[in-house]
């Protein structure tokens, strides 16, 4: 009734002014006092009548009431406790979580909230609290989407949703996942809500238990990479690398005596701690690029299967401070730290403007003697790195040169290229012909050789003399200058290989 009443007082102030334009001829004169007092009482009529429409309306929403119906409390009293992680950590999450309900009672099904249109996702409990005008929020779908556990598997997890649950002492409580990665902030947030906080606390804490016991990251290979959407870190898993050691060429006993310090140290761990030695490790492996460094790594990730690895390779080392919590979560661990060189003198991305190289030596650091952590290292600059590593002694306990490979190498390294292949060739003048080249340059000969073989006609190809030959006056070349300077080849090499 007195809507109506009050609509009609409104008509008239809209015609009000209508009728004054149309019916008067002249300027019309402004408005005189009653008008505005008219007006004003009019407005603060519609005032009222907008803000009793919504109190009618408004209390809690069907998304609400479905959680304080759970928890048995009114929505002033429901408290959450929240957890943010990071984007990477949201399937370790789902897997705590999921770890979670499959221990409680419970129908353990996800809802999430319809009616939002296209309102960024705030945290659960002000989505709740909104008020019921207007439609309200209603229960709806979860919203999924999924994250990989694995190098080629994938894993399907909550990226909005509810679940009604109960504390670990029973207390109802009503738990949510939220990834806010699509509006803001890269991170995704746990929510417990509960009438009672330190019942939410309790179902957080037993949840971050439950994440560190099922944690996907354990005993993969990672790397760390940035998101090019947003600049901020990424976990990706890569398969383990498998690299026999007599594919590996290096000077007797190098190898073993690497392996003996990463390896040996891990298959005494428990022993050497309980006579009081340290367990972190640093290796820097360093020497001219194609020598074999990422190769010996690659070897060592293949021999170390049950470890975890995070690669950090150029830039992703920012990223070093994380991998390094990560490392020592899952220990034992290897981080490996790919080129070093290209970026330790780096100030752009290091925080507080320090070399990227003193925020690594710090983080190498910051993990603890105790921790079974490996650091490996590698450089074509060892000269880079000298100061440094001079200045801070205790991080590298082992540095080892991968150097070019001397003529017993080079021609292991030819059979080990030539895999089953014939060779109808003295490798002798071949051998000699590559001094001073770094292994990578005799497994591309090798490949040259090949090829020449195919397309001279051989089938199966067969690698010979003449071919050899032929192959390393071009790789010798003066016009293969660059490819050979990137290869790290022989400069001013000769070709006895041609002279015999
Ligand atoms: N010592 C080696 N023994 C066998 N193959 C090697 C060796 N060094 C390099 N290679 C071959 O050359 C490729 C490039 O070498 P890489 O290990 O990447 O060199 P870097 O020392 O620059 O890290 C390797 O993938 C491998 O196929
Ligand atoms: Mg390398």
């Amino acid at each position: 009734m007195r809507g109506r009443r009050q609509q009609a007082r409104w008509r008239g102030h809209l015609s009000w002014g209508i009728v004054d334009r149309v019916s008067t001829p002249q300027p019309p004169a402004g408005p005189d006092g009653e008008d505005l007092k008219s007006l004003a009482r009019s407005m603060r009529l519609l005032f009222e009548l907008s803000a009793r429409t919504l109190t009618e309306n408004a209390g809690p929403s069907e998304l609400a009431r479905r959680v304080i119906g759970h928890l048995g409390c009114e929505l002033p009293a429901v408290v959450p406790v929240t957890k943010r992680f990071s984007l990477w950590e949201h399937v370790n999450l789902q897997r705590g979580v999921d770890a979670y309900l499959a221990a409680q009672p419970g129908d353990r099904s996800w809802f999430g909230a319809s009616g939002l249109g296209h309102r960024p996702r705030e945290d659960m409990l002000s989505l709740i609290s909104m008020p019921a005008h207007f439609g309200g929020v209603r229960p709806g779908a979860a919203v999924y989407g999924t994250a990989a556990t694995g190098p080629e598997r994938n894993a399907e997890v909550v990226m909005f949703g509810l679940v009604t649950s109960t504390a670990p002492d029973g207390t109802p409580v009503v738990i949510g996942i939220h990834n806010e990665s699509q509006y803001g902030p890269n991170i995704c947030s746990l929510e417990v809500l509960a009438a009672d906080p330190s019942a939410g606390a309790a179902t957080r804490d037993e949840i971050e238990r439950l994440m560190r016991i099922h944690d996907v990251f354990r005993g993969q290979v990672l790397s760390f990479t940035a998101s090019e959407h947003h600049g901020n870190e990424l976990v990706s898993f890569l398969p383990r690398p498998a690299v026999a050691a007599d594919d590996i060429v290096l000077p007797d006993g190098l190898l073993e005596h690497i392996e003996a310090h990463i390896i040996g140290v891990a298959d005494w761990s428990a022993e050497l701690l309980g006579a009081g030695q340290h367990l972190k490790r640093g290796l820097l492996l360093h020497g001219p690029p194609g020598t074999g460094k990422t190769h010996t790594v690659r070897y060592l990730m293949g021999r170390l299967d049950s470890c975890t690895v995070i690669l950090l390779t150029g830039l992703s080392i920012r990223f070093i401070d994380q991998a390094a919590a990560l490392a020592r979560r899952l220990q034992p661990s290897v981080v490996v730290l790919e080129d070093v060189d290209l970026v330790a003198l780096d100030r752009d991305y290091a925080p507080g403007g320090q070399p990227l190289l003193f925020s690594l030596l710090e983080a190498m650091d910051g993990v603890g003697t105790d921790a079974d952590v490996t650091f490996v290292l590698t450089t074509n600059r060892a000269d880079v790195l000298e100061t440094a590593l001079a200045d801070r002694p205790g991080r590298i306990d082992l540095a080892v040169e991968i150097p070019r490979p001397d003529a017993p190498c080079r021609e292991r390294l030819l059979r080990v290229y030539a895999r089953d292949l014939r060779i109808d060739a003295d490798l002798g003048p071949v051998v000699a012909g590559t001094e001073g080249v770094t292994a990578s340059f005799v497994k591309e000969m090798i490949r040259r050789t090949v090829l020449a073989s195919l397309r001279a006609g051989d089938a199966p190809p067969v690698l010979r003399g003449a071919y050899f030959a032929d192959v390393l006056d071009e790789m010798t070349g003066e016009r293969q200058a660059l490819t050979r300077s990137l290869l790290g080849g022989n400069p001013g090499g000769r070709n006895p290989a041609r002279s015999k």
